[in-house]
């Protein structure tokens, strides 16, 4: 066995737990992997069990670090990513959740949101938090389990429960649970939640206060990159310092290098998520973007960024796997899309929880249009793949606006990505090259390089520029009245998706 050492990145998805040995290349050593339940109770409403969770992270690392046969002694830190928004709360003294994790994803907010935002509109919060009013965040889903589950608001009050997205649970239990676990986030996390003012990093009160939250059960907020704790005595990573907290999708874009003001990223996961950066000022979006903390190191200044979130991309996939059966795995759906030149005429808007950005149509839900004798399964495989890159083109015409800077390539990465039809569409689509890294695991990467970086395993940016490599990339090819002709179908379909729910 080497004595070498390494950094764990625990990346707690929204389909899967996984962890991830990288050595100081910042390439892959080893990984683990367990995949959770989707609990569906009711239409639009998305769970996951936050106890099966923290078992499947367990053993995820138990797996990573066997693989790579190695020890927690040659572990110099453990950073965490995680599927921002989904929130957790739970009994500090017994380390029971009050009720499931309520999922990015799950839409029965609607209402809490409308009356939230009152005769003042979705954008009532926004100026404070960078955020409309959605189903998205992590508020309302607080509110909603206040509201809804019995006792809740009492123990509350009795100072018994705690508040947390996905990260802040991970960490809890990982650093002891009820023997003395930490109650901390990050400031990514944090900017999802409605609850953060995006300017000072701070809880805002008054917002708590309209959502019913007592500010004392909310984390306390830290940097992306310091060390906030140590493995409990009983774990698999005893005495090793927690060190590195991102949101996912800002961890891809630590991962991915976009360090400079107009870097920017696409990551193909369950959703898309486009982030470009945008300096050390947070910029308020006219297009429909949301403004975030893209990551903070230690003490040096918070740098911010524009997202473009899109709820459905590879869970339309999942969908036609498991809900139409049309496809056993999901690689099946590029084999069947390339068995056709074209979609037939076909396009799907998988609007399944409304549509987020630059729409914001809560009220929006899916659609197959252009449906004739003629198409097949092979079209529909393709529409669904295309609406993937249509969505993005989506985002990115409303960065190019927003930023006022015109993106001359996008780095992507994530699953999607190995899906060469979708890559050669998406540069078409967008007119821009599509660029993907080498390691294309750039969320656990980001996150390691967050951990690594305060343990002062990585010196700091320059390490990780250093280690990103162009892995392949791909030229738009497509006739401009082509792109033109599809895109003009694509709105109007987009438009049939709109104003379905009543
Ligand atoms: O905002 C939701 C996002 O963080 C989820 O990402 O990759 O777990 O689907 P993913």
């Amino acid at each position: 066995m080497s004595q070498e050492k390494y950094i764990l990145a625990i990346d707690q998805g929204t389909t899967s737990s996984r962890a991830i040995v990288f050595d100081h290349d910042g390439q892959i050593v080893s990984s683990g992997q367990l995949e959770h339940e989707q609990i569906f109770p009711r239409a639009g409403w998305v769970e996951h069990d936050p106890m099966e969770i923290i078992r499947n992270t367990n053993e995820a690392i138990g797996q990573a670090l066997a693989r790579a046969d190695i020890n927690r002694h040659q572990l110099e830190g453990v950073g965490i990513t995680n599927q921002r928004e989904t929130t957790v709360i739970w009994n500090k003294n017994t380390g029971k959740p009050v009720y499931n994790a309520i999922v990015w994803q799950d839409t029965r907010t609607q209402r809490i949101c409308d009356e939230l935002a009152g005769d003042e509109g979705a954008d009532k919060y926004k100026d404070r938090v960078g955020l409309p009013l959605a189903t998205y965040f992590a508020g309302p889903k607080a509110k909603w389990v206040f509201d809804n589950v019995d006792g809740v608001r009492e123990s509350a009050e009795a100072g018994e429960l705690l508040f947390g997205t996905m990260d802040t649970w991970v960490i809890w239990n990982l650093t002891g649970g009820v023997n003395g676990g930490i109650h901390v986030t990050d400031v990514t996390n944090a900017s999802r939640t409605m609850l953060m003012n995006i300017g000072s990093l701070d809880w805002n009160a008054d917002i708590a206060d309209d959502m019913g939250i007592p500010v004392s059960m909310l984390p306390e907020i830290k940097s992306c990159s310091e060390v906030y704790g140590y493995g409990a005595k009983n774990g698999l990573i005893i005495d090793t310092p927690i060190c590195g907290i991102l949101g996912d999708q800002q961890a891809a874009t630590f991962g991915q290098a976009c360090f400079e003001r107009g870097q920017a990223k696409n990551t193909y996961g369950t959703g898309n998520f486009m982030l470009i950066n945008t300096g050390t000022e947070p910029v308020a979006s006219k297009n429909g973007l949301l403004t975030t903390v893209a990551y903070k190191i230690g003490d040096a200044e918070a740098v911010y960024a524009l997202e473009g979130s899109i709820a459905v991309t590879g869970s339309l996939v999942q969908w036609l796997r498991d809900n139409l059966g049309i496809i056993s795995e999901a690689p099946e759906v590029e084999t069947l899309a390339k068995q056709v030149d074209d979609n037939g005429g076909c396009y799907i808007v998988p609007a399944f929880s409304g549509l987020f950005a630059p729409h914001w149509a809560s009220d929006a839900r899916g659609v197959i249009v252009g449906l004739t004798r003629y198409v097949n399964k092979n079209h529909i495989a393709r529409a669904s793949l295309e609406s993937v890159a249509f969505q993005s083109r989506e985002v990115l015409d409303a960065m190019d606006l927003d930023s006022g800077v015109e993106l001359t390539e996008l780095k992507v990465d994530g699953g999607m990505v190995a899906n060469e039809t979708l890559m050669q569409f998406q540069a078409d689509l967008l007119g821009v090259p599509v660029i993907r890294p080498e390691v294309v695991e750039t969320t656990a990467l980001g996150a390691a390089y967050a951990a690594g970086i305060a343990v002062k395993f990585w010196n700091g940016e320059e390490d990780v520029k250093a280690n990103w490599h162009e892995g392949e990339r791909w030229n738009p090819s497509m006739e401009q009245a082509e792109v033109d002709r599809v895109y003009r179908l694509w709105n109007k379909a987009v438009d049939k998706s709109k104003g379905w729910v009543d």
